[in-house]
């Protein structure tokens, strides 16, 4: 029998070695392209319905919404009743998790998760993803379903990777299929502004389970 090109276990070896050597990864195919698309025509469908609200900054005291710091609109992913387009999703992260866990005892117990839709002009200012309040958020992952992207779209994720001799940023484009991770205490990030409607889901590992009195 033939195996397929990139089997789920390389992909998840790849992620991993970067991880290690880089705090951050990039891969791209993270789902088969007709199961991605699926998924963006499950975005688009619950974004007409009027399902999402704008993001904010901060959490339950803390929290804003400043337009001046990010003007993206989210969603987020419940972890019952799941559409199939969703939970194939959900079952790959999943299943990267738990490669992670055995095989680099990141200690993920838990995660959270959003669809986010960056309107026309739509950013995210630089940022860290952990909270003031707790430091639970472990890793960043951001999956990208524009499919049709070109590079004077705009909207690159720009992280700001630390080194010895200062920062160095990296831009990675928002297209269609691509999974980027990092770790959320490392890496200060952000969206440049985008010039056609992008979407994503993004998310975080939890390194303990996500309770009420966690929000
Ligand atoms: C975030 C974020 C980056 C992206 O939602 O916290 O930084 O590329 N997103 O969408
Ligand atoms: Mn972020």
């Amino acid at each position: 029998m033939e195996l397929p090109e990139h089997s789920p276990e390389d992909l998840y070896e790849q992620i991993v070695a970067s991880l290690s050597e880089d705090d951050y990864a990039v891969v791209d195919d993270f789902l088969p392209r007709e199961a991605s698309i699926q998924l963006l025509q499950k975005l688009k469908e619950l974004h007409s319905k009027g399902e999402f609200k704008k993001a904010g900054i901060g959490r339950s005291g803390g929290f804003q919404r400043n337009a001046e710091i990010r003007a993206d609109e989210i969603l987020w992913l419940e972890k019952q009743n799941l559409d199939d387009e969703i939970s194939r999703f959900i079952a790959q992260i999943e299943a990267l998790i738990e490669y992670c866990n055995q095989h680099c005892y990141t200690g993920i117990r838990d995660y959270e998760a959003h669809f986010a839709v960056y309107p026309a002009g739509a950013f995210y200012r630089r940022h860290l993803d952990q909270f003031k309040s707790n430091d639970h958020r472990k890793f960043t992952f951001i999956f990208y379903l524009n499919f049709d992207w070109i590079p004077e779209d705009g909207g690159a994720l720009r992280m700001y990777i630390p080194g010895n001799e200062g920062e160095t940023e990296v831009d990675i484009d928002p297209v269609g299929g691509r999974l980027v991770c990092f770790r959320s205490a490392k890496i200060p990030h952000e969206v440049l502004a985008t010039h056609a409607p992008r979407y994503s889901i993004t998310g975080w590992w939890l390194d303990q389970e996500k309770t009420l009195t966690f929000l």
